[in-house]
């Protein structure tokens, strides 16, 4: 059985194109693969946290990977800083990465531009991702699009360590789902729907009410041609709103297009936020019924033993291929 790795970080609250992009691909993915899935807390480290604020967040996150299908009969669910393996081979992947490679990375470059007091750890995040996914002896990482760059810098890295070290680490492949691989701001619908964007009309959280939806739906920005047509390019706010309710719905765009046929905007959106809600209602039901149960830190707890085992199997195999402290 193959094996698949995802991570999603524990800033903020699951946005739609989370949950399309990742979510929506992992419960699918859990029944065929041996899947690992992981609050990355570490990666949220790399930008500045509120302690507090970050510890509820990391168990809301774990409560929606449960609450949107994750099994934990089928799946490892775990939290990144309760194996301490992911910070070890980050390191030891650190050590075969580049500053230049490193600071060529958008994100990085996103993120810093304009800052002061710029973290280490934000440049040295893809070796720390790296190190996340081969220490699975992972095959196929589900993520959404903007993940590429560091999918590829993943796969660089394992070949160079392969090379040096000799052969040792498996190297993953990219998985991105063929509709929603990138959800658009609903204001902005060039840029990618973003947890960290200041206007909360942009976004649509996975704890939205449906009178939030609605609202958010009616205001998004689509053009001034009245017609319900997939065009990315020409009719980018129209086209973010039929991959939406695409994913949804499970219909395929040219039966949601088909559905609008000679509808005005208005019945559009209200149909796109209906199916949304619809979508949305039975996963909010289950996230308020476990935020608080023991049972989810059954589950964090089963996930990490479960994780520590392979993960430190592949640090000690990493370890001795560079030589590092006495053979064992
Ligand atoms: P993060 O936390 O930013 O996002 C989690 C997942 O959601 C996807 N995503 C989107 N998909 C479609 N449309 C969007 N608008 C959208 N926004 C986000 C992301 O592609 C991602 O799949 N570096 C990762 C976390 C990470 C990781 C890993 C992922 C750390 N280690 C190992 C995979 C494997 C990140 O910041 O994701």
């Amino acid at each position: 059985m193959k094996t698949i790795f995802s991570g999603v970080q524990p800033t903020g609250t699951v946005t739609l194109g989370n949950y399309i992009g990742a979510f929506r691909q992992f419960t699918e993915l859990q029944h065929e693969y041996n899947c690992h899935f992981c609050i990355v807390d570490q990666h949220a480290i790399t930008m500045r946290q509120d302690p507090k604020e970050l510890q509820k967040t990391i168990r809301a996150l774990a409560a929606l990977y449960v609450a949107s299908g994750i099994d934990p009969e089928k799946a490892v669910l775990f939290i990144q800083s309760e194996v301490p393996a992911h910070a070890q081979a980050g390191w030891l992947m650190q050590s075969i990465s580049y500053i230049g490679e490193l600071e060529r990375m958008t994100q990085f470059k996103d993120k810093s531009d304009g800052q002061e007091g710029v973290s280490s750890a934000l440049l040295t995040y893809p070796p720390l991702m790296a190190a996340d996914i081969v220490l699975y002896n992972t095959d196929i990482v589900p993520v959404g699009d903007d993940q590429t760059q560091h999918m590829e810098l993943t796969r660089t890295l394992a070949e160079r360590f392969n090379s040096r070290y000799g052969k040792t680490l498996k190297i993953p492949e990219i998985r991105v789902p063929k509709t929603g691989a990138r959800i658009k701001s609903l204001q902005e619908p060039t840029r990618k729907m973003s947890k960290s964007d200041p206007n909360k009309k942009a976004t649509i959280s996975l704890l939205d009410t449906p009178k939030e939806i609605e609202k958010k739906l009616k205001s998004a920005v689509t053009d001034s041609e009245g017609i319900v047509l997939f065009d990315e390019t020409n009719k980018p706010g129209v086209s973010n709103l039929l991959a939406i309710e695409s994913a949804m719905s499970g219909a395929t765009i040219d039966e949601v297009v088909q559905k609008y046929d000679g509808l005005k905007y208005g019945d559009f959106k209200a149909g796109v936020a209906e199916a949304v809600i619809s979508h949305l209602s039975p996963i909010q039901e289950n996230y308020y019924n476990l935020i608080e149960s023991a049972k989810l830190d059954t589950i964090l707890d089963e996930g990490a033993q479960k994780a520590n085992i392979v993960a430190s199997a592949t640090l000690k195999r990493m370890e001795n291929a560079m030589g590092l402290g006495r053979k064992r």
